[in-house]
C-alpha cells in the first residue's frame, strides 16, 4: 500500500486551480524561466499604492564571491498588507463573510469574526499601538494564546508598518526574554492566562519575569498590553483554581481569574484601551522590501535566529501557495491546527487565508481535550473542507483507535495537509483512508520558517501522491541535490537539499545579523540556499525529504538545536559535560536523548535526572523535555575534541554497528556507554 501511487480524486481535479501535471509543469517552467512575468501577473490581483517597474521587479545575489547576499522583489512598489487582507475583501463584498470561527479550549466557548469586524478591530488596535508611541519600523512582541486578538494584533502592526515578533506562548520566560531583547521590542502584548486542556498557563506572570530579565540587560519594554481572557472562558470541570467563580450558574464549568502583579506605568488592559479607540485608521504605505515580521527559529549554535520576512514578496507567495496547495474555493471552511507562534500559523492561519478571503477555524485547544476526538468533532461542527495538521498529531491520535473517528461525519473534507516533519507511510495511509475516506488529496508540504511558505509540495488536483514524498517544487522554486563536494546530483540519488534561486516568500536576512544569515545559509554551497535537510530523488523525480543533516532536532515538529539544549544542561552545577542527540520516537518523530557526564564526586541519580528535565522545561519550554538521560562517564571524542554524535546516535538506539571508531581518542568509551544504556 505504501509504495502505491494515489491519484487525485477526479471530482476535485475537475474544478481545481491546477488540475493536471501538464498544467503544473507549464506553470512551474514559466515561474522559473520568466519569474518577473509569472509573479507580476499574480501581483495584479492585489492593491499597490505604487507599482514596481519591470526592470526592478526581481533581483538577487546568491553568490558570496560576487558580494553580499540579497533578495529583492517588486522594488519600487508600495502597499499595505492589512489593506489587502481586510479593506479589499470588505470592498469586494466579503464584509459579512466569516474570517474566523473561534473555537475555544472548552467546547462551550466559541465565537466568530467577520471581515468587516476584523477590519474595525484591527484599526482600533492600530490606534492603540499609536497611542503607545509605536511607529513604522518599531518592533512589537506578541506572546498570546490562540485567540482572535492575536491576528488582530498582528494586522494592527501591519496597518502602521510596525514589525511584529510573535513568540510561541509555550516558551519559557527566559526564551521570551532572549527574543524580546534581540528584537528590542517596544511593546509586549499578552493575555492574563489561558487554558490548554486542563492546564492553566500564567502568561502575564511569565511576561513579568521576562520583562524583568530584559530590563536587567538594559532594555525597557515601554508598554505591556494585557487581554483579560480568563474571565470570558470556561475553566475545566473540577478546576476552580485561583478563586474561580461560576459562569451562568452552571456547575460543570467556571471562569477563573488569577492574581496578577501590575506595573501601573507599564501595564494596561486591552479592553480598556480599545474602549475609546477610533475604528478607522489610514493604512501606512510601506515599501515592498520593508520588514513585515520577525519570527525566531532555533539555530545550530544555540542562539535563536530572528528570521526576517518582508512585505510584497511574502504577500504574493503566501497568497499563491494557499490558493493552489489547499485549492481553497469561496464556500470552503479551512482549518490549520498550527499555533500562530510558528511560521505555519503566520502563513497559513493568518496571511494566506485572509488574503484569499477565506473562512478559517482558529482553535485554542488541544486534540485531547475534553476527549481525544476533539479534532474530528471540530471538523464535523464547522464542516471543514481543508484540514492542515502535523504528523506528530496524526500519530498520537492513531493510538486511540478508529472508533473515535468513525463517530463523526467527515464528508466535508477535500484536502488534507501535513507539515513539520517527514510523514511516515503508516500515518499517511491512516490519514488518507480513515480521515479522508480515500477521496481526499494529501498535501505533504515541505517548507521552513525561512522559506516563508511551501516550497516542495503536491498540488491536490494535479499531483499523483506517493505516501511520504513531498513530491515536486512549488512555482518559483528550483531545488537541487548536492553531494558533500557541492556537485549536483542529476536524476536518482540522495544529497543536501538546496535551492538555486529565490522565490518571493523567502527570508531576506536574520534580524540584526546579516553576516550570520550569509554564513548559515549560503556558505556551505556557493550559489545555493542550503536548507539543512537531506533529500532523495526517486526514479520518477519525486523528492523525499529525509530530515535534518545538521545538529538540529525535530521533536513533534518543534525544531531545536543540540547546542541550545546542551548549554542549558551544562549549566547545572553537577554537570561537567552534556551531549544531546535525537532518537526516533513513535509519536514525536524524534525525542531528546541526553548524555550527561557528572562532575567529579557528583552522583548520577534519579534526582539529578529530574532536576535536568525540569531545568529544560523551565529554560526552553515543556516541548523540549528530554525523554532519556544517559549516564556518560566520558564521551566519544576525536583527538581534536569534537564529540562524535554519529556514534551517540547509534548508542541511543542500541545499534552496535557504530562504524569506524579509529579516530576516537578513547575507543573503550563506546563499550562502556553501551553497558550504561538506561533501557538495557
Ligand atoms: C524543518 C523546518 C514549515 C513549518 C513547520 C516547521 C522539517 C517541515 C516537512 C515535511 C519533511 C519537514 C524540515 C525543515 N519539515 N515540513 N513536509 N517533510 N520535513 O518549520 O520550525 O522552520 O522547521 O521542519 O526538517 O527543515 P521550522
Amino acid at each position: 500500500m505504501a509504495d502505491r501511487i494515489y491519484y487525485p480524486n477526479a471530482e476535485l481535479a475537475k474544478t481545481a486551480y491546477c488540475n493536471s501535471m501538464d498544467q503544473y509543469k507549464k506553470m512551474h517552467e514559466k515561474s522559473i524561466k520568466q519569474p518577473e512575468e509569472f509573479w507580476s501577473e499574480i501581483a495584479k490581483q492585489f492593491y499597490w499604492e505604487t507599482t514596481s517597474s519591470n526592470d526592478k521587479f526581481f533581483s538577487y545575489n546568491f553568490n558570496r564571491n560576487e558580494g553580499d547576499i540579497f533578495i529583492k522583489w517588486m522594488e519600487g512598489a508600495s502597499t499595505n498588507i492589512s489593506f489587502n487582507l481586510l479593506d479589499k475583501n470588505v470592498k469586494c463584498g466579503n464584509g459579512d463573510k466569516i474570517a474566523f470561527y473561534w473555537e475555544g479550549n472548552d467546547v462551550e466557548d466559541y465565537s466568530r469574526l467577520t471581515y468587516r469586524k476584523l477590519l474595525e478591530e484591527t484599526c482600533k488596535f492600530a490606534n492603540v499601538l499609536k497611542s503607545k508611541g509605536v511607529q513604522k519600523g518599531d518592533r512589537v512582541a506578541i506572546y498570546m494564546p490562540m485567540i482572535l486578538e492575536l491576528p488582530i494584533a498582528m494586522l494592527a502592526c501591519t496597518r502602521i508598518g510596525a514589525v511584529h515578533s510573535v513568540i510561541f506562548a509555550g516558551y519559557s520566560s527566559d526564551s521570551l526574554a532572549e527574543r524580546v531583547l534581540d528584537s528590542k521590542a517596544k511593546v509586549l502584548l499578552t493575555a492574563d492566562g489561558a487554558w490548554r486542556g486542563s492546564k492553566l498557563l500564567h502568561l502575564k506572570s511569565i511576561c513579568d519575569h521576562a520583562m524583568d530579565k530584559v530590563k536587567s540587560h538594559g532594555h525597557n519594554v515601554e508598554s505591556c498590553i494585557v487581554i483579560s481572557h480568563l474571565r470570558r472562558v470556561t475553566c475545566p470541570p473540577g478546576n476552580t483554581s485561583d478563586g474561580g467563580k461560576t459562569k451562568n450558574g452552571t456547575s460543570n464549568g467556571s471562569t477563573s481569574e488569577v492574581n496578577l502583579s501590575w506595573d501601573d506605568d507599564r501595564d494596561c488592559w486591552w479592553h480598556e484601551e480599545m474602549e475609546d479607540a477610533d475604528s478607522s485608521c489610514y493604512p501606512v504605505w510601506v515599501a515592498a522590501e520593508d520588514p513585515l515580521f520577525i519570527l525566531y527559529t532555533s539555530g545550530s549554535t544555540g542562539k535563536p535566529k530572528g528570521v526576517l520576512h518582508t512585505t510584497a514578496g511574502y504577500l504574493i507567495y503566501a497568497a499563491t501557495t494557499f490558493k493552489y496547495v489547499f485549492d481553497y474555493k469561496p464556500n470552503d471552511v479551512y482549518w490549520c491546527t498550527a499555533d500562530i507562534g510558528w511560521i505555519t500559523g503566520h502563513t497559513y492561519v493568518v496571511y494566506g487565508p485572509l488574503v484569499n478571503g477565506a473562512t478559517s477555524v482558529l482553535f485554542e485547544g488541544t486534540p485531547f481535550y475534553p476527549q481525544n476526538d476533539r479534532y474530528w468533532s471540530v471538523i464535523e461542527k464547522y464542516k471543514v473542507s481543508q484540514f492542515y495538521t502535523a504528523p506528530t498529531a496524526i500519530r498520537s491520535l492513531m493510538k486511540f483507535g478508529d472508533d473515535l473517528v468513525k463517530k463523526y461525519n467527515l464528508d466535508s473534507l477535500k484536502v488534507l495537509g501535513s507539515v513539520g516533519e517527514p510523514i511516515n507511510s503508516e500515518a499517511w495511509l491512516w490519514f488518507y483512508n480513515l480521515i479522508g475516506h480515500g477521496k481526499c488529496s494529501i498535501v505533504d508540504t515541505f517548507w521552513q520558517t525561512e522559506t516563508g511558505g511551501h516550497v516542495v509540495t503536491p498540488l491536490p488536483g494535479a499531483t499523483p501522491m506517493k505516501p511520504g514524498s513531498a513530491s515536486f517544487p512549488f512555482f518559483g522554486v528550483l531545488p537541487e541535490l548536492l553531494d558533500e563536494d557541492g556537485k549536483i546530483i542529476e536524476g536518482e540519488g540522495e544529497g543536501y537539499l538546496v535551492f538555486r534561486q529565490p522565490w518571493p516568500g523567502m527570508m531576506r536576512s536574520l534580524y540584526g545579523n546579516h553576516e550570520r544569515f550569509q554564513t548559515t545559509y549560503f556558505d556551505k554551497f556557493n550559489g545555493f540556499y542550503c536548507t539543512g535537510d537531506g533529500a532523495r530523488r526517486d526514479s520518477d523525480g519525486y523528492l523525499w525529504v529525509t530530515g535534518r543533516i545538521d545538529d538540529m532536532l525535530n521533536v513533534s515538529g518543534h525544531l531545536m538545536s543540540t547546542a541550545e539544549v546542551e548549554s542549558v544542561l551544562a549549566e547545572h552545577a553537577a554537570v561537567s559535560e552534556a551531549a544531546v542527540v535525537s532518537k526516533p520516537h513513535p509519536v514525536k518523530g524524534q525525542c531528546l536523548y541526553c548524555f550527561i557526564t557528572p562532575n567529579e564526586g557528583k552522583n548520577f541519580d534519579k534526582q539529578l535526572q529530574d532536576e535536568l528535565k525540569k531545568k529544560i522545561r523551565e529554560r526552553i519550554g515543556p516541548f523540549a523535555q528530554p525523554d532519556i538521560i544517559h549516564h556518560a562517564p566520558g564521551l566519544p571524542k576525536t583527538r581534536s575534541g569534537k564529540i562524535m554524535r554519529r556514534i551517540l546516535r547509534k548508542i541511543a538506539v542500541g545499534d552496535r554497528n557504530v562504524g569506524d571508531t579509529s579516530t576516537l581518542a578513547d575507543e573503550g568509551i563506546v563499550d562502556l556507554l553501551f553497558q550504561l544504556r538506561p533501557e538495557a
